[in-house]
């Protein structure tokens, strides 16, 4: 397992590049199963995830030929409709593939994710949503199976705009006769960039502030889709750069996507500037404290709450942060008290006192943003700090190290041998 060793520096200074977003890659990739056409991705971060997805759709009858930033993906007869379990239990995301199967040849048997280190991660939402559709859904042996005689377009109300359930019904009722309607679907940049993905397949998919409308196809053709801006990576970027007062251009960004965070940064003291795909910034010598709450978007993100929690360990006074998306996604502040940090966690809400300066440890990430916190943390601490398993900050994030010692991070990776 590889872990990162970081020396606590200087401010960030220089520009980086973000890469395509993991979260728009995934379910884009996904959509190959709609159509037996090729069907070009580029921009694509090669991250374990992708890599899964590449997996899991090679199991399912896929050919795909990547390299670099760009995939191929081509039918190799008859698609099998049961995903692997030995996939789907590395990645929640593989649960997407249900959509399209289930519209293409009316069964799918895709197991239940279980749940991972931020939460239980139900499928609810997605099922109750099939059955509307007029699928069948049952439980087996871990296993959830659609089967369908018919599918039709239906009226949909989401009790809670989950992106992955907005995704898989977005997918299948490409497929599906008649006009199928979202309400209170969710409106992440992600979901944008898929539906845009779906139109180019041949499919008719409109976005209002408040619903998605899907009108069914016959069929769906190939297409070349360029994924969108990680938000994410360009948030955490600016987070880091804000973090040890240095100055940095993040270019290759939507900061259209980014609005919460931005006014968050200046509400901290830093200073922002925009011309068109590139965010500049320049940090604060200390943050002022911003409390925040995580809001499906345009809220502010949960998948930047973490470095945000980092960040605001060394603000002039008190901070509140509460987190209303995943129920437990705070594991980063026992591993930031390690450090130093002053953070009490009651519930859903962590109250952070900002300390001047924190110090190196050793910690553990715990998931994939939690991890990238820590680096944060870490580069602007005294001393040195190593982060062990490093391998869930690379399920998010296309080598961080080197973004970072790009921006003049004193950081390196250790491939440990186990
Ligand atoms: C997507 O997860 C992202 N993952 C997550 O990013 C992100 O944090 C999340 O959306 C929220 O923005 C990918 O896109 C691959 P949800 P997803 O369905 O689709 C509950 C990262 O760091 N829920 O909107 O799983 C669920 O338990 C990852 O890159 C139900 O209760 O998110 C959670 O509490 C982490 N029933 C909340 O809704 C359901 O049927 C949000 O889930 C579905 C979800």
């Amino acid at each position: 397992m590889d872990r990162f060793k970081i020396t606590g520096g200087g401010p960030l200074k220089g520009e980086v590049t973000v890469n395509g977003s993991k979260n728009a890659a995934l379910p884009v990739l996904v959509a190959s199963l709609l159509t037996d056409e090729p069907f070009e991705v580029s921009r694509l971060p090669l991250l374990r995830d992708i890599r899964t997805t590449f997996r899991i759709l090679e199991a399912l009858g896929k050919k795909i030929d990547y390299e670099n930033d760009r995939a191929v993906i081509t039918s190799a007869g008859q698609l099998s409709t049961s995903a692997p379990y030995d996939l789907v239990k590395q990645m929640r995301a593989s649960n997407l593939v249900a959509g399209p199967l289930v519209a293409r040849f009316k069964h799918a048997r895709v197991p239940l994710p279980g749940g991972c280190a931020i939460g239980l991660r139900p499928m609810d939402i997605h099922l109750s949503a099939f059955e509307k559709l007029g699928a069948t859904v049952a439980t087996e042996q871990g296993d959830i199976v659609l089967t369908a005689k018919k599918l039709r377009g239906a009226h949909i109300k989401f009790p809670f705009p989950s992106v992955g359930a907005t995704e898989n019904i977005m997918m299948c009722a490409a497929l599906v006769p008649g006009t199928t309607v979202i309400e209170n679907p969710a409106l992440e940049p992600e979901i944008a960039d898929l539906a845009l993905c779906l139109n180019e397949m041949g499919a008719d998919v409109k976005l209002s502030h408040k619903t998605i409308t899907i009108t069914g196809k016959e069929a769906m053709h190939g297409a070349k889709h360029r994924v969108t801006a990680d938000r994410i990576e360009a948030g955490t970027y600016l987070i880091a750069v804000a973090s040890g007062g240095g100055r940095a251009k993040i270019r290759g960004c939507v900061p259209g996507d980014l609005k919460a965070l931005l006014s968050a940064l200046e509400k901290s003291g830093a200073k922002i500037s925009v011309n068109g795909d590139c965010i500049e910034i320049t940090g604060p010598a200390r943050p002022k404290p911003v409390s925040i709450t995580t809001k499906p978007h345009p809220g502010f993100p949960t998948d930047l709450q973490a470095p945000w929690m980092a960040y605001m360990c060394r603000a002039k006074g008190l901070c509140r942060i509460r987190e209303t998306i995943f129920e437990n996604r705070f594991m980063h502040a026992a591993e930031l008290a390690r450090m130093g940090a002053n953070i009490l966690v009651k519930g859903n809400t962590a109250y952070i006192r900002g300390v001047e300066r924190l110090s190196g440890a050793i910690v553990m990430s715990s998931d994939l943003r939690g991890g990238a916190a820590l680096a944060l943390a870490a580069l602007s601490a005294n001393g040195g700090t190593e982060i062990q398993r490093v391998y869930h900050i690379d399920r998010g994030y296309f080598r961080l190290e080197e973004g970072l010692r790009g921006l003049g991070a004193k950081m390196l990776r250790e491939h440990i041998k186990e």
